[in-house]
């Protein structure tokens, strides 16, 4: 700031009502290091009593302290960013002190002389949990297509190479390189049908889908894996329609999903019972709704793995996962559309007893 005894400084109850009508956390030091100032975010962000406090208690981080000083001292603006320990993670602050014509106490403002800093804080977090999780997300898609695409170039070699003259050899080959290209198709299908229903989260679905003929159809689609596999699957389901408004392609695509995993992870066990019933209040979605529960009596989930099951990539064995032609995408595609349709998504599971994935769909 260059001509600072030019301005008329601001009266601090004006200034203490301009920065209470901010979104942002802000705060005003004097000269002496003392927050003379803060905003209802700021007391959210740094703790109730902090007006009064020397700026080394309020916040003890070096580079903080030393920013601030140097707009008092210089009159220079100066950013500085943050990291704060916080409950279960970390809080992201992007810090700019500036300065401003130290205020006058009294209401009718006037010259008070000197150098105020007003130190504003941007939160930070979401972008950077964003960013992360979108570096991750790149590093995740190229990790999984690397992977086939490696073995596809190493098949092509050897068939150029040692493999030319022997058909047998050739046919084999040909046959695991169709595999790791069906893998790739269906790790981008799954890819631009998950960022499908992002794109539509905030649209709410309108067609009117009668579920019990929904799932009937889901499982005839299953009917040859279930018998492959030893699998009795059965429907629960009660006498009459059941009518909800929803996007019936996305309902087909979760039931494929859940079906397909109870036969590929919970065949062991037999059985896998689809269970439709109506509730006359659930709780959580406050009205009626109907309950959806995929249940197989296979090996179970660990506990340690059910939060993150929902995960884009997350498998608990993930070589096993690849094995049978699993992107682990499924669930996130599952619990997006669930999402969509205001619904909730349950999974309770015990090792050695099996699983039971409970869609619940709001009837109202
Ligand atoms: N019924 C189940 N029993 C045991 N484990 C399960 C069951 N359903 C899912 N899982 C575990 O959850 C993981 C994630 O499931 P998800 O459907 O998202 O991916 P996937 O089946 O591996 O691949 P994709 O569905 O994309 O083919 C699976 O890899 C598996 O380890
Ligand atoms: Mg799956």
């Amino acid at each position: 700031m260059d001509n600072l005894a030019d301005d008329p400084a601001v009266s601090l109850g004006a200034l203490r009502a301009i920065l209470g009508a901010l979104p942002m956390a802000v705060i005003l030091v004097d000269a002496q290091e003392r927050v003379i100032l803060a905003n209802a975010a700021a007391r959210v962000l740094l703790g109730e009593g902090i007006e009064g406090r020397v700026l080394s208690a309020v916040l003890r981080h070096p580079a903080f302290v030393a920013a601030i000083e140097e707009t008092l001292a210089e009159g220079r603006a100066s950013d500085v960013r943050v990291t704060l320990p916080d409950k279960g993670g970390e809080t992201h602050l992007a810090v700019r002190s500036a300065a401003i014509p130290a205020p006058a106490a009294g209401q009718a403002g006037g010259a008070a002389g000197g150098r105020a800093a007003l130190v504003s804080f941007e939160d930070m977090t979401a972008l950077e949990q964003s960013v992360s999780m979108r570096r991750d997300f790149v590093a995740n898609v190229s990790h999984e297509l690397r992977t086939p695409l490696t073995a596809l170039v190493g098949f092509i070699e050897t068939l150029r190479g040692a493999a030319r003259d022997d058909p047998a050899a050739r046919e084999r080959f040909l046959g695991i390189m169709e595999r790791e290209a069906g893998r790739m198709i269906r790790l981008v299908s799954d890819l631009l049908s998950l960022s499908r229903v992002e794109a539509e989260e905030r649209r709410r679905p309108a067609d009117r889908v009668e579920v019990a003929a929904l799932l009937r159809s889901v499982m005839a689609s299953h009917r040859d894996p279930a018998a492959a596999a030893g699998v009795a699957l059965t429907l629960d389901a009660p006498d009459g329609p059941v009518t909800l408004r929803a996007d019936a392609d996305q309902l087909v695509q979760v039931f494929h999903n859940l079906i397909e995993n109870a036969l590929k992870y919970g065949a062991s066990g037999g059985a896998v019972t689809i269970c439709l019933t109506r509730i006359e209040r659930e709780p959580v979605l406050r009205g009626p709704a109907v309950e959806i529960a995929v249940t197989d009596r296979g090996e179970g989930i660990d506990p340690l793995h059910l939060p993150r099951l929902t995960e884009r990539f997350y498998r608990v064995d993930t070589h096993r996962s690849r094995e049978k032609g699993g992107t682990g995408l499924g669930l996130a595609i599952v619990k997006h559309i669930v999402n969509r349709h205001r619904g909730r998504l349950r999974i309770d599971s015990e090792i050695g007893k099996g699983s039971t994935f409970r869609v619940i769909l709001p009837a109202g």
